[in-house]
């Protein structure tokens, strides 16, 4: 792997939580450094490699989601490395003129994907926070490439519990499904507490507890605010369900933490 250099070029001799997310999922961008420190979390919470390879599933049956439904445009918000079944390989599988713009506000995720997307003029990544979608939206990566009129499908996939407030989650939300035209969707997966399998929530409250270690904690959210944040939206089937249960006819691989997921389109009124 080759990471383009720039002046601001992140530290590589610290681990990145893009590549050891990268690492879990069994991609090729990460480190030595990444690797030790997935093992130590790994030690602590041992389901963390499942949750993200079913995690990753659960976008890859999203995305075709999607498209099935006529949507050619992603925004992929909180998008870490497009490694793995990376959603503008899926997505241009089925229909090479897809295009995808990735946003990441981690600049090693950034340059990473820089780096993977050299070449292809379907597919963007901006360095930029979700937070702030009038800079997101504006963005060349993203003014550049999605048509404001065409449907598109918002991608909030394992990011919004970075956003501590729920009422800025459902703004951000209704914002970004507002941008584009009819027919665009939501594609949501949130880690929660609120799930029946006790180990699940011991796993999610040592994840959690991680988290707050590394400075990046993390806001569960049970279905009740999910519902609401998401209030503009008409799931699909089967709803608002746990990530190994959102379409997936295989078993999970192993104990997965809480997580939901919703793919839903967006109503006419809250556009
Ligand atoms: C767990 S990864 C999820 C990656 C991908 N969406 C997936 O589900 O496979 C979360 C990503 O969200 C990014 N992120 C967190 N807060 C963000 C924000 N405010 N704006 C943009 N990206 C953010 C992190 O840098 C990280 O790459």
């Amino acid at each position: 792997m080759s990471v383009p250099e720039s002046a601001d070029e992140p530290d590589l001799s610290l681990p990145s939580s893009a590549r050891i997310y990268d690492f879990l999922l069994g991609g090729g961008h990460n480190f030595a450094v990444d690797r030790q420190l997935a093992e130590r979390i790994l030690q602590v919470v041992p389901a963390a490699r499942d949750t993200a390879v079913a995690n990753r599933a659960f976008l890859g049956r999203a995305v075709r989601a999607c498209l099935d439904r006529g949507c050619r445009q992603f925004l992929d918000l909180g998008s870490g490395i497009p490694t793995v079944e990376a959603v503008h390989e899926t997505a241009q599988r089925y229909d090479p003129s897809a295009r995808v713009a990735y946003v990441d506000t981690d600049p090693v995720a950034v340059a990473i994907s820089r780096d993977v997307l050299a070449g292809s003029d379907r597919a963007t990544v901006t360095a930029a926070d979700l937070t702030d979608p009038d800079a997101v939206l504006s963005a060349p990566g993203v003014a550049g490439l999605l048509d404001p009129a065409e449907p598109t499908a918002v991608l909030a996939v394992s990011v919004l519990h970075y956003v501590a407030d729920d009422d800025l989650v459902a703004r951000l939300i209704g914002r970004y499904c507002s941008a584009f035209g009819p027919g665009s969707m939501l594609v949501l997966s949130h880690g929660s507490t609120d799930v029946d399998d006790p180990a699940a929530v011991a796993g999610t409250v040592g994840m959690q507890q991680l988290a707050r270690d590394s400075g990046h904690p993390l806001v569960l959210r049970d279905r009740g605010v999910l519902r609401r944040v998401t209030a503009g939206v008409d799931p699909l089937e089967p709803g608002l369900v746990d990530i190994t249960r959102w379409r997936c006819d295989e078993p999970a691989p192993g104990p997965v933490l809480g997580m939901y997921a919703l793919v839903g389109t967006v109503r006419a009124q809250s556009r």
